[in-house]
């Protein structure tokens, strides 16, 4: 087991730069943690891919942030956590803290029982693997949990298209899916989707809870550190973003899910891989 220290980086990983908007939230409450982001752009999405193809990405990308040192590693990406979570938790546990984007969302639905029946959204691969009914139903088996892959919805954020008529279109024909009439809450099952929260909740007229992967996975690694006394006090290197392919169109994209400006950098991560 290697030694953590407080001063280490917090490895975050998505398909792309998705999960920037769950960096975006770890930043905004540990201002003093150094980010070590890594976006596998050359292999987006990763909702259409294989179980194994997913696992390979997502360990040799694990295998990178544990050599770079990371305390910590945020599986930011549903399809990641839903498909690979529990090998990589098992490969990884001992070298860093290990985190995905489902556990903690199901845990703080469990614990609301207000919530009797709801509605899952999410890529194809996450939806298929029925990660979060599983998750949920182990935790309160009364739950009555109704999933619908959106995939369109991925590509429609990424291009930009969302608080305007077409992506009011496209999620209402989504949301119109019968089985999440009466639904008490709503996951947005994929870290792409915070940027559609807003829609989502008007298209239930604010009378369904909306949980996404953002403050809840947060809070979740502000208490893995706190507990693991692993805080860093002050931050000695800056953040560093890196995608697997570089295109000045995911750098101004990216912008989107972080909220200001990210300069991206190529990491041939898989150039070594295949060589
Ligand atoms: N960000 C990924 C997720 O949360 C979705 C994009 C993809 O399909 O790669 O599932």
């Amino acid at each position: 087991m290697t030694r953590k220290r407080a001063s280490d980086p917090i490895g975050i990983f998505d398909s792309g730069i998705g999960g920037l908007t769950v960096a975006h939230a770890i930043k905004t409450r540990l201002p003093e943690e150094e980010i070590l982001y890594f976006g596998d752009t050359a292999h987006l999405p990763y909702g259409d891919k294989s179980p194994a193809a997913i696992l390979q990405f997502a360990d040799h990308i694990s295998s990178y942030l544990v050599d770079q040192q990371c305390k910590m590693i945020i599986v930011a990406c549903n399809t990641a956590s839903a498909i690979a979570f529990e090998q990589l938790q098992k490969k990884w546990g001992n070298d860093a803290l290990m985190l995905n984007v489902i556990d903690p969302v199901a845990e703080s639905i469990a614990r609301n029982k207000e919530i009797k029946k709801l509605g899952v959204i999410g890529t194809k691969a996450t939806i298929r693997s029925n990660a979060y009914e599983q998750r949920l139903l182990k935790l309160r088996p009364d739950l009555n949990v109704a999933s619908l892959a959106t995939p369109l919805l991925v590509s429609m954020i990424e291009e930009g298209f969302f608080d305007n008529k077409l992506s009011h279109t496209i999620i209402e024909a989504y949301l119109n899916y019968p089985d999440f009439k009466d639904i008490d809450a709503m996951i947005l099952g994929c870290t792409h989707f915070p940027l559609i929260r807003k829609e989502i909740d008007a298209f239930f007229g604010g009378e369904v809870d909306i949980y996404d992967s953002t403050d809840i996975v947060a809070e979740a690694a502000v208490a893995s550190l706190t507990a693991h006394e692993l805080l860093n006090k002050e931050r000695k290197n800056p953040d560093r973003f890196m995608v697997s392919d570089y295109t000045h169109s995911f750098e101004q994209t990216s912008r989107l899910f972080f909220g200001s400006e990210v300069r991206l950098e190529r990491l041939p991560l898989w150039d070594e891989l295949f060589r």
